[in-house]
């Protein structure tokens, strides 16, 4: 039996940056999905409960249904480090991030702290998310089996490390057989699993050996259904230390380049310093990048260039970089992510956020036939959010002169609390 999901609908049919319209919100909308949790059709209440009178009815009253939110990069390690003291990326690194991520060498923590990842992603109307694993191949088993127990789609993969330097402690780091070996089973199970995806990750150009990358493009290269996740542009700092370490490039870039590391299915993340060149180079590799707001503006890295990424037609995806970001959920982070523009005198209006947390970056990630809207033929990734959880949102709401206007507010103001129910291929993947 098919179900009718109601609500007031709003989701983006095309890309705002280059199309006026794009964002569609439908009030006492009704989002139709057959049995297998694929969308039939969506539109008016009125227009849509007719024509499947047997359907099953699930009443969300005036709460929005938005599309499930689409998180480009976190770090799932780094569960339990957010909010750690540091000092800027090199420092906090040291400091608090490495020291955490050994934790996960103890399967039995793995397991439970894979579970609770999940569960705080869904819980925040995550559906989709692009995650740096553990240095620990059972961590990562568990993260992956996490995710086939919840229903989250997943891509994700081994956060590389052999390059040794003073404050990596040993236990993270791995030869490049062994990745090798760890990643190439991994790649095996996401094979029969429709929601999962491996991604090649090595951290960042000071993490790797001339021997990890190589084999980092060895992988990419058989096996071209996987994704390769890096960092880059992150840090002033840490562009300088990569260029005295690696002495014949002349930019960042380069060093991924030199290695054969860019192609249509790499996400870069931040790239906050880059250069025109660099940016007409990630343009034409056909890379995505992923701008991680609450993330840059935590460890004081910089202001993401939004428009000069959009000017080269570079797809942009959002992360929360959970543990630099302060908050799991993406939604909160298109609060920063306005902000940031705003410094730059660029004001995003709603259609252009949403779209960002949404149906690009299911475009950066190759996954716009699957999810990002509610056009037919997806899958019912979506989220509930019910304004009424707090007072003082629904009078707010109240005085706002249009729908539009709602959402904005709602885009600044509704956290996860105000996130009533999460599906994934149409099964309701929280509590
Ligand atoms: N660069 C290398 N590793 C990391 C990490 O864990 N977080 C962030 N934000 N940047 C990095
Ligand atoms: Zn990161």
């Amino acid at each position: 039996m098919s179900t009718i999901y109601l609500g007031t609908l709003a989701h983006l049919k095309a890309n705002p940056f280059e199309s006026a319209g794009a964002l569609e919100i439908i009030e006492s909308g009704a989002l139709w999905v057959d049995e297998k949790g694929m969308i039939i059709d969506y539109g008016k209440r009125a227009d849509i409960l007719p024509r499947v009178p047997e359907a099953w009815i699930e009443d969300y009253d005036d709460a929005w249904l938005i599309p499930g939110l689409i998180d480009g990069h976190i770090h799932y390690p780094q569960y339990y480090a957010t909010a750690a003291y540091g000092g800027q990326l090199l420092d906090w690194l040291v400091r608090s991030i490495l020291p955490a991520e050994t934790a996960f060498a103890d399967p039995v923590f793995a397991e439970d702290a894979a579970r609770r990842f999940i569960k705080q992603l869904l819980a925040c109307g995550t559906t989709t998310a692009m995650v740096f694993g553990s240095q620990f191949s059972l961590a990562n088993k568990a993260l992956f089996n996490a995710a086939k127990e919840s229903g989250i789609r997943l891509i994700a993969g081994a956060t590389l490390m052999d390059s040794p330097a003073e404050g990596i402690p040993d236990i993270l780091l791995q030869t490049p057989r062994q990745a090798q070996d760890d990643a190439e089973m991994l790649i095996k199970l996401c094979r029969n699993e429709p929601l999962l995806h491996y991604a090649i990750t090595p951290r960042y150009a000071l993490s790797c050996s001339v021997e990890m990358m190589r084999m980092c493009a060895d992988l990419l290269k058989n096996h071209p259904e996987t994704y390769l996740q890096t960092h880059i542009n992150e840090n002033r700092s840490e562009v300088e230390t990569v260029l005295r370490h690696f002495k014949h490039c002349t930019d960042y870039l380069e060093v991924y380049e030199s290695f054969g590391l860019l192609t249509g299915r790499t996400v870069l993340a931040h790239n906050i310093q880059a250069s025109d060149g660099e940016l007409a180079r990630v343009a034409h590799a056909g890379c995505a990048v992923c701008h991680c707001p609450s993330s840059n503006l935590f460890l004081g890295s910089g202001l993401f260039p939004l428009a000069r990424h959009v000017n080269h037609g570079i797809p942009v995806a959002l992360g929360t970089d959970i543990g630099a970001g302060t908050s799991f959920s993406l939604w909160k982070n298109l609060s920063d992510a306005y902000k940031i523009q705003q410094l730059q005198g660029l004001s995003l209006d709603v259609a252009h956020l949403l779209y960002l947390a949404t149906l690009g970056g299911a475009k950066a990630l190759h996954l716009e036939s699957e999810t990002g809207s509610f056009a037919p033929g997806k899958s019912a990734d979506f989220f509930a959010l019910d304004f009424h959880q707090s007072d003082y949102l629904a009078e707010r709401l109240h005085q706002c002169n249009s729908l539009e206007e709602q959402l904005f507010c709602l885009l600044h103001l509704a956290t996860e609390r105000e996130v009533e129910a999460t599906f994934v291929s149409g099964s309701r993947a929280t509590p």
